[in-house]
């Protein structure tokens, strides 16, 4: 690893490092996306080409896809593999009960169901994604195109009558272009600052018309690994209340990370 990486960029390696070792031959895995989880499928790459570890994994958007190929892991449909045993994943947020907000990299649709049809999902993230209560950073939503101002309106009143502190709603853009996610549809962030009830509002957001899913991912995540810049990952376990630290020495062979446009 280049003595000269950034500590964030190290505190992923390592919490991607680390989550990689839960892996076992034979599991069928989702793989998430991100520049946290980008390294994430770096890593799995080199324990598949150095231990012959036989996966199979499920991508959860066409960039990971394209990653998990080049790094020859096995890439099948989540519709191939139907059931999963693992997903490992990055996140925007994370808060003491492992609720998560996702969906900054706008791959949030494919990561809610895969994550959804796996026995595990374990999160990857440095520390700076823990918060005290989800909502400073802006929550996705995907939206079908047809119709999405109607659909942004709709939100902006159900909002009024939420416990979310700001509602300000921004279209995602790629460049002078709406973005546009793997299934079509568009993006809009909801600015709300902090949110009270993320359960209550993940609920109503779905059941506006022209709202595809939400970036809030309840009762998802089982674990979360947490990476820190001089090495040291902290790994805590939701359902049994564990927590584990250890450190990852960084070696020379770890000298796996050119840059990945993430
Ligand atoms: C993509 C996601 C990512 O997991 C999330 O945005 C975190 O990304 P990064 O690891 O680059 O900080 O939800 O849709």
């Amino acid at each position: 690893m280049p003595a000269d990486l950034p500590p964030i960029d190290k505190a992923k390696f390592v919490a991607a490092k680390r989550a990689v070792a839960f892996i076992e031959g034979g599991m069928r895995v989702g793989l998430g996306t991100g520049s946290t989880a980008a390294w994430m499928v770096r890593c799995l790459g080199e324990r598949v080409r150095n231990e012959g570890l036989k996966i199979t994994g499920v991508p959860t958007s066409s960039r990971t896809a394209a990653l998990a190929r080049e790094e020859g892991i096995e890439v099948v449909t989540l519709d191939q593999a139907r059931w999963l045993d693992l997903t490992i994943d990055g996140t925007d947020e994370f808060d003491a009960d492992l609720n998560l907000i996702k969906g900054g990299g706008g791959a949030l649709l494919q990561e809610k169901i895969v994550a959804t049809a796996s026995d595990q999902m374990i999160v990857i993230a440095d520390a700076a994604k823990e918060v005290a209560h989800l909502g400073a950073f802006p929550l996705p939503i995907e939206v079908i195109g047809f119709g999405w101002q109607t659909s942004k309106a709709l939100v902006e009143e159900m909002l009024v009558s939420l416990d979310v502190l700001g509602r300000e709603i921004t279209l995602r853009m790629n460049g002078d272009r709406p973005y546009i996610t793997d299934e079509g549809n568009h993006i809009l962030d909801l600015h709300l600052g902090r949110i009270g009830n993320a359960r209550q509002l993940a609920l109503a957001l779905n059941q506006v018309p022209g709202v595809v899913e939400n970036g809030l991912f309840i009762d998802i995540c089982d674990r979360v690994i947490i990476g820190h810049g001089d090495g040291q990952v902290e790994t805590r376990d939701i359902n049994t209340g564990a927590v584990e630290r250890e450190r990852i020495e960084f070696a020379e062979t770890d000298n796996l990370f050119t840059d990945l446009g993430e």
